[in-house]
């Protein structure tokens, strides 16, 4: 029987068709009431209770093979519902409509949106193309700082001051603009760095930025927000870690990794052997930026964070290659269809 099915299997597989009648005729050969499968299913009464088992299971396979190659053939010949088959039986079944999945990144997105949401955090957008205030000057970062420099920013029209932003930094320096303190928000969206892409690094990518500007807000909110989410995000077992760090925007900074949850921080590839990954940059909002944003340092204290969304999704979907977000690869994608 197995012999029998791998060949069916393989034939399967390779029928190719260009017009309705032909796939009709394909479903009929296999599946029709005079078909090949029926006249398997009968054969398989005379098995043994053991071999019909498996015999069952194989014929399953086949059915199901039949039905997803009829589904790709009907899509490749763009044949219309209507059509399909005799165009006045309306008795017949509807064909299945293909459904389509949330890509990795929004899946993942929406879990830390609704983490932060839960925690009060309003949720808003910026621009992806900036100006050089938003991006770098309000943000403290010095004329000459290399940030700003041709081979890290793609400028637009090679206009010094208009950029597609190279962090949601930038909408930080909108909201402190445009509202006055208690500020707790975050900020999702796409930038954009000059960089070869490769497995580990892309010309663009996602993160979430944080801001939350009050008085008396304290490096401990800081650290109790991000560990908080952490656990939400992985499991209540996850660990952090708070590296000193430098930007120009906050001061103290640091980078935060968590216990890498590939390995529960005993040590693996992903990890490169150290049981810990780095997943964001934060700290507290330096002076001058609350100042370029007319609000008082001598009152308001405030802490910010940005998390890259691709490093979440690869720490929980082991996606091994960077490149494999933007390619539209069906195959790659269809693997998230149950993930929401
Ligand atoms: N903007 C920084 C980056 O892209 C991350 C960051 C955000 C650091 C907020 C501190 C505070 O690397």
């Amino acid at each position: 029987m197995k012999d029998i099915v791998n060949q069916h299997l393989a034939d399967i597989e390779a029928f190719l068709a260009e017009t309705p009648e032909e796939i009709e005729a394909f479903r009929i050969k296999y599946i029709g009431k005079k078909g090949l499968m029926p006249a398997l299913f009968t054969k398989m009464k005379d098995l043994d209770a053991e071999q019909r088992k498996e015999a069952g299971q194989l014929l399953n396979q086949l059915k199901n093979a039949v039905n997803d190659r009829i589904e790709i053939l009907k899509s490749q010949t763009n044949s219309s519902s209507i059509n399909f088959q005799t165009e006045d039986d309306l008795s017949r079944p509807a064909n299945f409509a293909f459904e389509g999945s949330r890509h990795p990144l929004s899946i993942v997105r929406k879990k830390m949106i609704d983490i932060f949401a839960r925690m009060g955090f309003t949720v808003e957008e910026g621009p992806e193309i900036e100006d050089d205030w938003h991006n770098f000057s309000a943000l403290n970062f010095p004329p000459e700082h290399p940030a700003r420099d041709m081979q890290d920013t793609f400028f637009v029209d090679k206009d010094p001051d208009i950029a597609l932003r190279t962090h949601t930094s930038s909408v930080q320096i909108r909201k402190m603009e445009n509202s006055t303190p208690p500020i707790r928000s975050i900020f999702p969206g796409r930038v954009y760095r000059n960089e070869a892409i490769s497995a580990r690094a892309h010309c663009f990518f996602h993160q979430i930025e944080g801001l939350y500007v009050d008085k008396n807000v304290s490096f401990a909110d800081l650290k109790q927000t991000l560990l908080h989410f952490s656990r939400e995000m992985f499991d209540a077992e996850t660990g952090i870690r708070l590296r000193p760090s430098y930007f120009p925007f906050t001061e103290p900074s640091a980078e935060m990794d968590i216990s890498c949850n590939l390995c529960g921080g005993k040590g693996c590839g992903f990890c490169k052997y150290t049981g810990w990954v780095e997943i964001l940059g934060c700290g507290m909002v330096d002076p001058n930026v609350l100042k370029n944003c007319d609000i008082d340092p001598g009152v308001y204290s405030g802490f910010a964070f940005g998390i890259g969304v691709e490093r979440i999704t690869n720490l929980i979907y082991s996606v091994k290659d960077l490149r494999m977000f933007s390619e539209n690869d069906l195959r790659f994608l269809n693997q998230f269809k149950a993930a929401h």
